[in-house]
């Protein structure tokens, strides 16, 4: 998607050959009207799915996620990250570990927003080992529920996220693809 793409060159910092920081537009502050031309994005790529809610993991994933439930008119569901097993037999829960902060958490969605009638698009901001979206669709498969594909704002393409979750069979829509990172040097992968 150019707009987020350019958005992404004139704001975004690479911090070194890992890490983009993309705090004025994403993660700290929110440009809405990208956000809302993100939301328009995902909802024609996947209007032909039969999207029944739009699902995220707090916190980032929140804006456009909620942007794409506007556009499909359907319900978003927000994935909490609680810190140690809660028992309680109304939840889902699944164990997330993520590399690129060291911490594990406890994936948890109610059973009341989710049923085996769902056919649920999640959403999310960053794609880096795919390890948030295989805990959400490991949630999604826990309640029979169907995953009609991830949309993503910022793919890193050097790390493996896309081809595990390609690997579970769900398929992975990234609306910016980052090939390389250098410490002032985006480099995203050529779509043409
Ligand atoms: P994975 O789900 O693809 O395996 O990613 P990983 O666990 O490694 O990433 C965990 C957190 O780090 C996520 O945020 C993700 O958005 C963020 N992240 C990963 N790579 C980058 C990056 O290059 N830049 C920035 N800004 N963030 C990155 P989170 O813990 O879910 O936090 P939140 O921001 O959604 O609250």
């Amino acid at each position: 998607m150019k707009i987020l793409e350019e958005k992404i060159l004139s704001e975004g910092r690479a911090l070194g050959e890992d890490i983009l920081k993309v705090d004025s537009f994403i993660n700290h502050q929110v440009d809405p009207v990208l956000m809302q031309q993100i939301g328009e994005e995902f909802a024609a790529h996947f209007k032909d799915k039969g999207v029944t809610k739009v699902a995220t993991i707090e916190s980032s994933g929140i804006p456009p996620a909620l942007m794409t439930a506007i556009s499909l008119n359907v319900p978003l569901i927000i994935l909490k990250k609680q810190p140690s097993k809660v028992l309680n037999d109304n939840l889902y829960q699944t164990a997330v570990t993520s590399f690129t902060k060291g911490t594990t958490y406890e994936l948890t969605l109610s059973r009341q927003f989710v049923s085996e009638e769902d056919h649920v698009l999640i959403i999310d901001d960053f794609l880096a080992n795919g390890e948030a979206g295989t805990g959400a669709i490991r949630l999604f498969r826990k309640a029979h529920a169907t995953v009609a594909g991830i949309g993503i704002l910022i793919e890193k393409s050097f790390q493996p996220g896309r081809e595990k979750l390609m690997e579970q069979g769900i398929e992975v829509y990234s609306l910016a693809r980052i090939a390389k990172l250098e410490k002032g040097h985006i480099e995203f992968i050529s779509e043409d």
